[in-house]
């Protein structure tokens, strides 16, 4: 079986058969148990979303009091999640700022987020510089979350369903983050709520 490219036409076409063959479920899907674990206790300020997906995590972020920046390059998935804000009401959607771009070259405003959340982005380049330009998006003082489905099942080494994708890993985050400059918080792999699915590396960085 050959590796998807993971490319932005990869992506629009599955959201847009997603959205249309799954709409319940996904209407349905809570948003990341990480986010909500690592992300509940911050107070509310300037976030960026990046591979905001339909956006389900990007709305709690706002119903929060977050004003959120959510990128990702799938129109079908934005379109998703700006109709579900609205839907949400005025409050919640003035919050949000939806925007279409390819993070593989989009650079966010420099220390500019008190929280930068990336989850289960697929990252075509290089892992480290992905964590690194996420990182210059955190004003002092704000919180990098990260998290990375794993290839590989620790417990078993079996091939896990993200096999072939290149998403961030703990390493990859202690490569970068300096601790003279970020405070790891957490930098651990936890065991998916999917049995036999693996783990996922959960990264969150205080910037000093
Ligand atoms: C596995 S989904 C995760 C979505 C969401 N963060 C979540 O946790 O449900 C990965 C998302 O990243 C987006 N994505 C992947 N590569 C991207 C890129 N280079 N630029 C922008 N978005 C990208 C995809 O369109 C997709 O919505």
């Amino acid at each position: 079986m050959t590796t998807p490219a993971y490319d932005q036409d990869f992506w629009e076409q599955l959201w847009a058969r997603t959205l249309r063959e799954h709409s319940d479920g996904i209407a349905r899907r809570p948003p990341n148990a990480h986010l909500i674990a690592e992300a509940s206790a911050l107070t509310p300020g300037r976030a960026l979303d990046a591979g905001c997906g339909h956006g389900s995590e990007t709305l709690w972020l706002a119903a929060r009091g977050w004003q959120v920046t959510a990128v990702d390059f799938s129109a079908a998935a934005l379109g998703y999640g700006r109709s579900a804000a609205e839907s949400a009401g005025p409050q919640i959607a003035a919050r949000i700022d939806w925007v279409e771009a390819d993070l593989g070259i989009w650079i966010p405003q420099s220390a500019h987020f008190d929280l930068v959340a990336s989850l289960y982005m697929h990252i075509a380049g290089s892992p480290t510089e992905m964590v690194r330009r996420m990182a210059a998006a955190v004003a002092p003082g704000g919180t990098l979350l990260m998290v990375g489905h794993q290839p590989i099942d620790p417990a078993t080494g079996a091939a896990t369903p993200a096999a072939g994708q290149q998403q961030v890993s703990v390493a990859d985050a202690v490569a970068v983050l300096d601790p003279s400059a970020w405070e790891l918080l957490v930098a651990e792999e936890r065991v998916r709520a999917t049995a036999g699915s693996g783990v996922d590396a959960v990264i969150r960085a205080l910037r000093r």
